[in-house]
């Protein structure tokens, strides 16, 4: 497909209880990963602001030092299932795991979902980082190195599934009393590595060929992952400097895989915290922060760095560590602030309650939106994950006053022009592999 003007694009991160980890309590909050009206609510709201797509993410473990969002929450899908039904444009993302889970079940869970959903699915084709998640499975945590390896090879398999069957392949035929056609079914016969998978997949081909694929890690293979295999990419960075490195360096891997750069949507993530003046945005950070669990602020930075730092002081810098095998990415992000910034490890472990390490706004919808318009030209994003503090709050104010900023500015779309998540990212619907020509 030819490069269209660039235009920013927009995903509405959602978490039930915020990102911030005391969202949950700001007055008027909402929250709750199984509530599902509050949930519907959100999608409907990102929908009528004409974002690209709503995103849940997901972990397979509950941990008792966990961020609010995440001890308890209904499987993505499931609850994508239900926001098919409530909208009619935005795209549909969820985060499910190539290092537990089965290619097949993956494959047709969300073919299922871009049918349902009119051609609207995403995946987050994620490794899962945190190795407390074997426990549940039965199974040894593998090495980074593996779990990408494993990654390269599901997300093959899940791509030739859904190639299985051609376009038009169930003709229904009441006269000639064909329902399947059967020349337009195709046998993967995957043997390899990690995966033994014979086929077809028993759904349809996806309306949108192959439903959208996600990438979010960034570390070095993560990055080789998603030059080859994805459309999109979140990631987290906390200087223009940095995502615009990220930037030129991912989109500079692409040619080795015979893509163009406009093929790959890049979108870190940010927190906007928003006021009618700067000095009111910063004071509703500083009582967000103040409402923070200090009793969890240390596991959950244990956790992004991938060791145990409850012995250290915390008034004291953060110490020299070796590289993580959990969230490469994500230490080294928090590593560079820390050291960039000179940050104590209580002010790291604050950083993380807040955002995780994602970068936070602060400031007047104005602000926000020169912030974010400073980024998307200065070629360091595509677009951007948004992820309000506390919901529906958060969310709203967004809409109501940085995204009306950014369309008058001819920067993002004022109504949906296409059906499908492709088209709202401008990308042309993969050819099947058995496709002649
Ligand atoms: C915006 C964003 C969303 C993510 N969502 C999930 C998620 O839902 N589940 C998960 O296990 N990891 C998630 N991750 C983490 C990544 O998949 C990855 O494990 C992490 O960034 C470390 O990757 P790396 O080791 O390649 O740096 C997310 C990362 C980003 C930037």
């Amino acid at each position: 497909m030819a490069e269209r003007k660039r235009r920013m694009h927009l995903g509405m991160f959602l978490q039930g209880a915020g990102h911030h980890m005391a969202g949950w309590r700001y007055p008027d909050a909402d929250s709750g990963g199984e509530n599902l009206p509050h949930l519907l609510r959100l999608a409907v709201a990102a929908e009528r602001a004409k974002f690209d797509m709503v995103f849940l993410a997901d972990g397979l473990t509950s941990s008792e030092d966990g961020h609010p969002s995440q001890i308890a929450r209904f499987e993505p899908l499931m609850v994508l299932a239900t926001f098919a039904t409530a909208t009619k444009h935005i795209g549909l993302a969820a985060t499910a795991s190539t290092t537990y889970g089965e290619p097949f079940h993956l494959a047709r869970a969300f073919a299922s979902l871009d049918h349902l959903s009119g051609g609207r699915a995403a995946w987050n084709a994620v490794t899962t980082s945190y190795s407390s998640t074997g426990a549940n499975f039965g199974v040894q945590h593998p090495a980074h190195a593996d779990r990408y390896a494993i990654a390269e090879e599901f997300i093959d398999v899940v791509r030739g599934l859904w190639d299985s069957w051609d376009d038009g392949a169930f003709p229904k035929d009441k006269a000639s009393g064909v329902y399947a056609d059967q020349s337009k079914r195709h046998v993967l016969d995957h043997k390899g590595a990690y995966f033994s998978v014979k086929g077809p997949l028993n759904v349809s081909r996806p309306p949108q060929g192959h439903p959208i694929i996600v990438q979010s890690g960034s570390s070095e293979p993560g990055q080789t992952l998603a030059a080859r295999t994805g459309d999109v990419v979140f990631t987290a960075h906390q200087t223009l400097d940095s995502a615009q490195a990220f930037y030129r360096q991912l989109k500079g891997r692409l040619a080795a895989f015979g893509r163009q750069p406009h093929e790959l949507a890049i979108m870190p993530g940010f927190l906007p915290v928003l006021g009618g003046t700067e000095k009111e945005a910063r004071d509703k950070l500083a009582l967000l922060d103040s409402w923070t669990d200090q009793s969890k602020v240390l596991p959950m930075l244990s956790d992004r760095l991938g060791h145990d730092i409850s012995g250290y002081d915390l008034d004291g810098p953060l110490p020299e560590l070796p590289v993580s095998e959990q969230i490469q990415s994500r230490a080294k992000l928090l590593t560079d602030a820390a050291r960039r910034e000179g940050l104590t490890l209580r002010q790291l472990a604050q950083m993380v309650a807040t955002g995780r390490g994602h970068y936070v706004m602060c400031g007047t919808p104005e602000q926000i939106a020169d912030r974010m318009e400073e980024w998307f030209n200065g070629y360091g994003a595509d677009g951007f994950n948004v992820m309000p503090p506390y919901f529906p709050g958060g969310l709203d104010d967004f809409a109501a006053g940085v995204i009306p900023i950014l369309q008058k500015r001819g920067l993002f779309r004022t109504d949906y022009e296409g059906e499908t998540l492709r088209d709202h990212f401008g990308l042309a619907r993969p050819k099947s592999r058995y496709a002649h020509g």
